[in-house]
C-alpha cells in the first residue's frame, strides 16, 4: 500500500483500550477523561478481522497500544490470535511497564516479540509526581522481566519536559552504557499544557556536553526514530521528534486503529474512519483501510487536537 505522497504503509498501531492505571501529567487530567462504554470497545475477534484485512493489503507489523494495553483482560489471547495470522513479521507493545513484571513471560509465549516501556524519571518521587500513581520500582522490575523473557530489544521511551525531567537526560543516556538500555527521547506533543516543550537539539546538547554521539542504523524499529550510540555503549540513544524533525512526516509508514474501531490516518489530525459498520466483510474493511490511506495528510496539521493521546493510542 502506497499513499498519495509515495509513502509505503505497512505498520498498524492497534489501541486495545482507552483506559490507563496512571495519569501522566502530559497525557491525562487527574480526574481522568470521559471513557467510552466498555461494550463499545472492539472485541479481539474484530481486531483480528481488521488486522487480517490489513495484512492482505500489505501490513506486516503490528503494535499494541492503549491507554495502557496491559489493563485489558486476556491480552495474551489477542497476541496468540495475531501470531496465527500469516504475514505478520513483528508484534510489539507499548506499555507504561507497571504491570509488566508479572506477565512478561506469558506475553512472550503468546507471540509478542518486543516491548517499549515509557519511563520519564529515574527518581521515585519524581516518577510518582509525573505519573500521579506510579511506582518506579514496578517499572524497573518490569523492564528486567521483559529482558529476561527475551522481549528484545526493550526500548525505553522518555518524554523530555522543561523543568520536570530535563535535568535527567544524561542519567538516561548513560544507562545505554551502564545497563545496555535502548533509550529514546521523545518530544512532548502539546495535548495538555501541563509541561513545557524541549526540542531535540537541546536534549542533544545536554548529551554532547558529556560525550559524543555516533549515528547508528542498527536497531529494530518501525518508526521515525533516528539512532545514535555513545562510544562503547551496548545500548542506543534514539530521538523521536514530531515537532522539530523535518523528515518526521515524510517517512510515516503507519495507520492507527482506536479501541473504538476508528482508523486514524494521522495521530495529529482529527480525521477518523469508523470501521464498526463494516466489520462483517473483509472486502469492506479493506475498502475503508484504503480510504484511510488515501486521506493521510502530507504533514501533520497544527495542534491542538480534539482527542487525547490515551483515546487514540500513543
Ligand atoms: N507527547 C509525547 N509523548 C506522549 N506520550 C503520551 N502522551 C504524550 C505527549 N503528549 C507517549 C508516552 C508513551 C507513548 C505511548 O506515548 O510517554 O511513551
Ligand atoms: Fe497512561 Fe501512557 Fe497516558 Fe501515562 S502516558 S497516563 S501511562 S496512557
Amino acid at each position: 500500500m502506497v499513499d498519495p505522497f509515495g509513502r509505503r504503509i505497512d505498520y498498524l498501531r492497534v489501541s486495545v483500550t482507552d483506559r490507563c492505571n496512571l495519569r501522566c501529567i502530559y497525557c491525562l487530567p487527574l480526574e481522568g477523561i470521559h471513557l467510552m462504554p466498555r461494550d463499545d470497545i472492539l472485541s479481539y475477534e474484530h481486531i483480528c478481522a481488521i488486522v487480517q484485512a490489513g495484512v492482505e493489503l500489505g501490513i506486516t507489523r503490528v503494535r499494541i497500544t492503549g491507554g495502557e494495553p496491559l489493563v485489558r483482560k486476556g491480552l495474551p489471547r489477542l497476541l496468540e490470535m495475531l501470531s496465527g495470522i500469516g504475514g505478520i513479521e513483528d508484534i510489539s507493545l507499548t506499555t507504561n511497564g507497571t504491570l509488566l513484571k508479572n506477565c512478561a513471560r506469558e506475553l512472550k509465549r503468546a507471540g509478542l516479540n518486543r516491548v517499549n516501556v515509557s519511563l520519564d524519571s529515574l527518581k521515585a518521587d519524581r516518577f510518582r509526581r509525573i505519573t500521579r500513581f506510579g511506582e518506579l520500582e514496578d517499572v524497573r522490575q518490569g523492564i528486567e522481566e521483559a529482558k529476561g523473557a527475551g522481549l528484545h530489544p526493550v526500548k525505553i521511551n522518555t518524554v523530555v519536559m522543561k523543568g520536570i525531567n530535563d535535568d535527567e537526560v544524561w542519567d538516561f543516556a548513560s544507562l545505554t552504557h551502564k545497563e545496555g538500555w535502548h533509550v529514546r527521547f521523545i518530544e512532548l506533543m502539546p495535548f495538555t499544557d501541563a509541561a513545557g516543550f524541549v526540542a531535540e537539539s537541546e536534549v542533544r546538547q545536554h548529551i554532547e556536553q558529556m560525550s559524543s554521539l555516533k549515528p547508528c542504523a542498527c536497531v529494530l524499529g518501525n518508526g521515525p526514530a533516528r539512532y545514535y550510540r555513545l562510544s562503547e555503549a551496548k545500548g542506543t540513544i534514539g530521538f523521536v521528534s514530531p515537532l522539530t524533525d523535518p523528515h518526521f512526516c515524510s517517512t510515516c509508514n503507519r495507520l492507527r486503529l482506536t479501541a473504538m474501531g476508528k482508523l486514524r490516518p494521522c495521530l495529529m489530525a482529527d480525521d477518523e474512519i469508523d470501521l464498526k459498520g463494516v466489520l462483517h466483510s473483509t472486502e469492506e474493511i479493506k475498502r475503508s483501510i484504503l480510504k484511510a490511506i488515501s486521506q493521510k495528510p502530507e504533514r501533520h496539521p497544527s495542534l491542538p487536537l480534539k482527542r487525547n493521546m490515551v483515546q487514540i493510542g500513543g
